[in-house]
């Protein structure tokens, strides 16, 4: 199975331009699963949700959801991407999820980072899509970048079944990538980490986004591992192979199981 991730430079503000950069990119790919960045179709950073919301777009009845399910049709793809989601007045920071059928779901990013969190409001509800790719029938889970620095949310997603953990992102700091074969490891799932690179700089602040979108095996490898600067799309084949044994001396079902039987036992007794 090929899975893909597009690791680009945003334009910011400019979302007719980020279409055409997306649309372009993808065109040139088939039979994939592939994962975008966050906030692709608006780059990062905004200081209010009056300054994005113009940009933001229904999902899935806007502009974006429908070039990704024409595309996806097309060219036989499964697409994650970050966007910036209206619902009402409200904005969220959103992946949407499409592949050959259409629609099939969005996920509202939990953990707001930084000065997010004077522009989007908080998602509430974590989600593992049932795709079917390539003959395959496969659980996709879906987090937002600074979501991987809570443990919880990857094994959350493990629990509810996610095979593949699809993670549109925008780091900054250097910190992710070491961490996600871990996250892969110790959920005994991939992970598909697709950063954006460049800077963007808006009134008195500017960020450097950090590239190295990483794909990551259940046996803790690197995949794919980008550089700071590598622009495109990237794959790699693999089978996805999801044996609950680590090693031949556990299986983490039955070892997260006992555990959350023993948590539960725990948190009945009074201290
Ligand atoms: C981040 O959550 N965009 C760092």
């Amino acid at each position: 199975m090929k899975l893909s991730v597009l690791q680009f430079n945003p334009i910011h503000k400019n979302v007719q331009k980020n279409y055409e950069l997306i649309e372009n990119y993808l065109l040139s790919l088939k039979d994939s699963i592939v994962v975008l960045p966050e906030l692709a179709t608006t780059g990062y950073l905004f200081e209010s949700r009056e300054e994005i919301i113009d940009l933001a777009e229904e999902v899935p009845n806007g502009p974006f959801t429908k070039l990704l399910e024409n595309i996806a049709k097309k060219n036989n793809l499964v697409i994650v991407s970050g966007i910036a989601e209206r619902d009402g007045e409200k904005v969220f920071n959103s992946s949407l999820l499409v592949s050959k059928s259409g629609f099939i779901g969005k996920y509202r990013k939990i953990n707001l980072f930084y000065k997010e969190k004077n522009v989007f409001e908080e998602g509430e509800k974590l989600e593992v899509f049932d795709v079917n790719f390539m003959n395959e029938s496969l659980r996709i889970g879906v987090m937002i970048c600074f979501d991987w620095f809570f443990p919880e949310i990857s094994r959350k997603l493990k629990l509810m079944g996610a095979q593949i953990i699809a993670h549109p992102s925008n780091l900054v700091l250097p910190y992710c990538p070491k961490a996600m074969p871990i996250r892969a490891l110790e959920n005994k799932l991939y992970t598909i980490t697709a950063n954006r690179i460049g800077m963007e700089k808006n009134q008195n602040e500017t960020l450097k986004f950090i590239g190295q979108s990483v794909i990551c095996s259940p046996k803790a490898e690197y995949l794919l591992k980008l550089d700071e600067n590598d622009e495109g799309i990237f794959s790699i084949e693999t089978d996805i192979i999801i044996n609950e044994n680590i090693t031949k001396y556990n299986n983490l079902s039955q070892d997260l199981k006992k555990l959350y039987e023993k948590e539960q036992l725990r948190s009945n007794f009074k201290r």
